[in-house]
């Protein structure tokens, strides 16, 4: 299987910018991790496209939530997949563990995948986090170290490969790395066989930067 290519455009973007992505959209090794608001215009712009959610509410249902947008919700827009946990939700908007846990919980009854993000303190998030969830067949783990993202630093591959194996002990499952990933890096973590892809943020903004990265990983078979 080709590695996956998971496109973090966190609060970037444009319906312009969408439509430059266009002819990528139908990828099938591209996700595109949107903003809410763009995911419907992106369905419309390519019915087949691989499109994901960077959050969804911690509260189950509907009801009176004003400003927040349900799991269900985004299933019903074509959302196949949602970012839950990344490290930029935890610090700036104080996401607890108890959060994150009933944000994978109802994304998962909501029929949706999960990425869910850890960082350099895995082992703690994923004890918490992940609290009386048994089924992870449909959840990947992306590894992002914070010193990592948007930095430009990446850590040495072989320590993402060994932690990659440390995570994939506790959570057996898809595995990405994410941070500062970008054309010029990308096969260092995509020939590692404990990474099953990448989340990508600045660089997923580029299109040129993301047809290069598809085209290094479309040679992974
Ligand atoms: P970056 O972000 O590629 O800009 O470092 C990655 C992420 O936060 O998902």
């Amino acid at each position: 299987m080709n590695k996956l290519l998971v496109a973090n455009w966190k609060m970037n973007g444009s319906v312009a910018l969408l439509r430059e992505f266009s002819d990528v959209m139908g990828n099938p090794n591209i996700v595109l991790a949107l903003p809410y608001i763009l995911i419907p215009i992106a369905k419309q712009l390519c019915e087949t496209a691989n499109i994901g959610a960077q959050n969804c509410s911690e509260f189950r249902g509907s009801g009176a939530y004003t400003g927040e947008i349900s799991s269900d919700m985004l299933k019903d827009l074509g959302s196949s997949c949602v970012i839950i946990g990344h490290s930029e939700r935890r610090s700036l908007m104080h996401e607890s563990t108890t959060s994150i846990n009933a944000k994978i919980k109802n994304a998962l009854e909501s029929g949706l995948k999960v990425i869910y993000c850890v960082s350099e303190d895995f082992e703690k998030q994923i004890s918490g986090d992940m609290d009386g969830i048994e089924d992870i067949s449909n959840i990947m783990v992306a590894y992002e170290p914070v010193s990592a993202i948007g930095t430009g630093k990446t850590p040495p591959p072989n320590e993402v490969y060994d932690i990659a194996l440390k995570i994939h002990r506790i959570l057996e499952t898809k595995i990405l790395y994410g941070g500062s990933v970008s054309c010029k890096n990308i096969m260092d973590f995509c020939s590692l066989d404990s990474i099953d892809g990448v989340l990508v943020g600045g660089a997923s903004l580029k299109i040129d930067e993301v047809k290069s990265m598809l085209l290094q990983i479309q040679k992974t078979i």
